[in-house]
């Protein structure tokens, strides 16, 4: 069978992949001292069609990881294959050839103030001689499968913030790009424009069947758009998997960031644990857990929580209050009991100290 075939217009199944083996960059100190390793040894493999989240602290090394991919940095050693070309091993004609296929979109789009938003789409295919009439074709193309349709004779100062970044969504497609490389695309967009960017990255992704990298500080963007998350930490990767797979790991670095545990009222008169769960087979649901308690003679009723749908499966970080039927705290032997079944099961589940 063609595999290229296989997927219709999201194209060939091998386009589109990243792979990062070894990558490492260090920057010598500005002004003299120690040299400053920004990236260390970074594997990273990022599968085609597929919205990647990069996440991590200010100084983790995001904006170098993605200035690495577009080769715009050249690694200290270390492999970045991008589609299929080893983007640190070009230069000149080649490198400018290989970074057709990666589309960048940043934070600010930076458009240019005197050109209409169809103006700024067909900037890069005018700079890349792109022919007039395929050159309008395209952005007609582009500006209906960013929503824009009706907006694209507009200057920038006529249009809103989330059309502002359409636009640098539109430019970044124009060369038909395998990869989005995308640069905190929501931090300057309020709640509901982030949402409908993100719906419009998830389209595209659909549609187009291209690889998107999200670099974001924003756990709300990783929840809701992206199908993997990478955590770098120090120039290197503390945590990476299925977005579904690290939400529900209870123990690792990010679970708590993503799924996040809201305050408790205070002065509860009971017995209080927390439970995380997603990872288990038997206990799916905040009720499974409430049953559970019934068999060991408590009630429990919540006090706080959150609890997320990822990938059509429940994960929930939530705080139990256990009373025994007749309103007296439950035994010392019962709460072990309770929580050893839960961590058989694979739910993380501590008792909460004042
Ligand atoms: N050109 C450079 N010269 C020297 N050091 C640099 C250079 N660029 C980045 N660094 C250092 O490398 C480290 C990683 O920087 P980077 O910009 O990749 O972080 P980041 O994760 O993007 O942070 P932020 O979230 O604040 O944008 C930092 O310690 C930074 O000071
Ligand atoms: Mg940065």
């Amino acid at each position: 069978m063609n595999l290229c075939s296989a997927r219709g217009r999201r194209g060939c199944l091998t386009s589109g992949v990243i792979t990062l083996d070894g990558l490492t960059k260090v920057f010598p100190a500005p002004g003299g001292g120690d040299p400053v390793v920004a990236l260390d040894g970074i594997d990273l493999h990022l599968e085609p069609g597929r919205i990647h989240g990069i996440v991590g602290r200010s100084g983790a090394g995001k904006s170098t990881l993605i200035r690495c991919l577009t080769g715009l940095e050249k690694p200290t050693s270390g492999r970045v294959e991008v589609d299929g070309t080893d983007v640190a091993a070009l230069e000149g004609r080649a490198l400018r050839a290989a970074r057709r296929n990666i589309g960048m979109v940043f934070q600010h789009a930076n458009l240019l103030d005197s050109r209409t938003a169809a103006q700024n789409i067909a900037h890069p295919l005018e700079i890349a001689g792109v022919p007039r009439a395929e050159r309008e074709r395209r952005v007609a193309e582009l500006v209906e499968l960013v929503g824009l349709g009706g907006r694209e004779h507009n200057h920038p100062a006529q249009l809103s913030g989330g059309q502002i970044q359409r636009v640098g969504i539109a430019r970044g497609l124009a060369a038909e790009p395998k990869v989005l490389l995308c640069d905190e695309p929501t931090s300057a967009l309020d709640g509901s424009t982030t949402r409908q960017i993100l719906r419009l990255l998830g389209d595209l992704r659909e549609r187009l069947g291209i690889t998107v990298v999200i670099i974001t500080h924003e756990m709300a963007v990783v929840r809701e758009v992206c199908d993997t998350v990478t955590l770098l930490q120090d120039g290197r990767i503390t945590q990476t998997g299925d977005l579904l797979d690290v939400a529900a790991d209870p123990h690792g670095p990010l679970s708590s960031e993503l799924i996040p545990l809201p305050p408790a009222p205070t002065g509860i008169d009971a017995l209080v644990v927390n439970c995380d769960y997603g990872d288990s087979e038997r206990f799916r649901t905040t009720e499974d857990l409430i049953r559970l308690a019934e068999e060991y003679e408590a009630e429990a009723t919540l006090v706080a929580g959150t609890i997320e749908t990822i990938g059509g499966r429940q994960v929930g970080r939530v705080q139990l209050a256990l009373r025994n039927r007749s309103g007296v705290a439950i035994s010392a032997e019962g709460l072990a009991a309770f929580l050893a079944e839960l961590e058989a099961a694979g739910v993380a589940a501590k008792e909460v100290t004042a």
